[in-house]
């Protein structure tokens, strides 16, 4: 699929852009805090209605204004789409061709988008909240249902722990509306568990291939989910999932009540990366985990295209810069213009040049992007 329109206004410091995009690969240069973020976080919202930065969107109105808006002309291999997010104080509106969706889950998926930036290094020693993140907005840009499960757990899951806070300090404990929260959630649980089971298998492939084509073959790297409810297995059906998730839940509730918190779910569940079965995360060294992280956007790449059947757009955000020849190489080889990338840099050192054949320039500058013709690079 292709971006090949896209307005801003009032996005963080992106007063009024509106530019063109080359089908390609098109490469943004403009020194620090001038918007190259800003304007890579603003395409992968107008797919997501989400950003990477921020779980506050006021946050992305720029300062002194009421709202931001963001629109884009989409191309895929049978229609071509208009897409359009507003952001106000009171929350978000979203359109598909002029027409509004009542739910934001009907409109998130027309437009896919794989974003790379130095923070995915994070992926791999930050804390499993990052890895959980990463999982909800991966698998819910590319699957309705998961999106629906996962934001229904989410909700369950702050009843359910309002409820157990209220319990820790009463003398008669209704266990029944628990047990109805409990059955809820634990439904919920199972089709977000088996989901992640089902991507991660995926994910788990592609990424091993990816790994070994990086690191020219040297380690094996593997990708694992691990839930935090025990007894759960990959090949369980949801139903099974749901027994075990649900008996945890009476086994463990005397427990919970003490502490007023849902102990375990996929709240608390884990990724693991391995090379050659020891894990990554405490031994990879720096190179290792770029290549990790690399390897892991390269099977997102493949996981949207398998289940949507369109390549999403590639987001490079400063990375590459932080690539060396070889794996800036393996990269954008691998993809052999299937995609249509977006890269970010202050600077054209560090970019090898020979790899990307004519890309399209712009420079960028308080918030401006402009068209930059011939540009001489080495
Ligand atoms: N809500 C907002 N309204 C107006 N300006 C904002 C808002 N949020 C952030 N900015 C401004 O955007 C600028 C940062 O833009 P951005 O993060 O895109 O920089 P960058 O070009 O990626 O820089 P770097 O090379 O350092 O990564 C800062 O000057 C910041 O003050
Ligand atoms: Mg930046």
């Amino acid at each position: 699929m292709l971006l090949k329109r896209f307005l801003a206004q009032h996005f963080r410091n992106l007063q009024d852009v509106d530019v063109s995009f080359d089908p390609n690969v098109n490469i943004f240069i403009g020194k620090n805090a001038q918007g190259k973020t800003n304007l890579l976080e603003a395409i992968s919202f107008l797919a997501s209605t989400r950003s990477h930065r921020t779980s506050n969107d006021k946050e992305l109105i720029a300062f002194g204004q009421e709202y931001a808006k963001l629109s884009g002309t989409v191309q895929k291999s049978q229609v071509e789409l208009d897409l359009r997010v507003l952001i106000n104080k009171k929350g978000k509106k979203v359109w598909v061709n002029h027409l509004e969706q009542a739910k934001i889950s009907a409109y998130v998926g027309r437009l896919n988008v794989v974003l790379f930036s130095p923070s995915d290094l994070e992926l791999l020693k930050g804390a499993p909240a990052v890895r959980r993140r990463f999982m909800d907005q991966e698998f819910g840009q590319v699957n309705a249902s998961y999106l629906y499960y996962a934001s229904n757990y989410r909700q369950v899951l702050q009843q359910r722990n309002n409820y157990l806070r209220q319990l820790q300090f009463k003398r008669d404990k209704d266990l029944i509306f628990l047990s109805v929260l409990s059955d809820q959630l634990a439904g919920l649980a199972a089709e977000v568990i088996v989901r992640r089971f089902q991507y991660l298998t995926f994910l788990n492939q592609v990424a091993q291939k990816a790994y070994s084509q990086i690191s020219e073959a040297r380690e094996v790297l593997t990708l694992s989910y691990r839930p935090s409810i025990p007894g759960i297995s990959k090949h369980d059906s949801t139903e099974a999932v749901y027994q075990t998730v649900k008996a945890y839940f009476e086994a463990q509730q005397a427990q919970e009540v003490k502490k007023g918190t849902t102990l375990a779910g996929p709240h608390r569940d884990d990724l693991e990366f391995d090379l050659d079965g020891s894990n990554a995360h405490a031994f990879a060294s720096q190179g290792q985990q770029r290549s990790i992280a690399l390897s892991l956007k390269l099977a997102e790449i493949q996981l949207v295209q398998h289940l949507t059947h369109e390549y999403p757009l590639l987001l490079l955000d400063d990375v590459m810069s932080e690539l060396d020849h070889d794996r800036q190489r393996a990269l954008l080889g691998y993809l052999h213009g299937k995609t249509q990338t977006f890269i970010t840099t202050t600077d054209l050192t560090g970019i090898s040049w020979e790899i990307i054949k004519q890309p399209r320039v712009y420079h960028i500058a308080a918030g401006k992007i402009k068209f930059v013709e011939g540009v001489e690079h080495g």
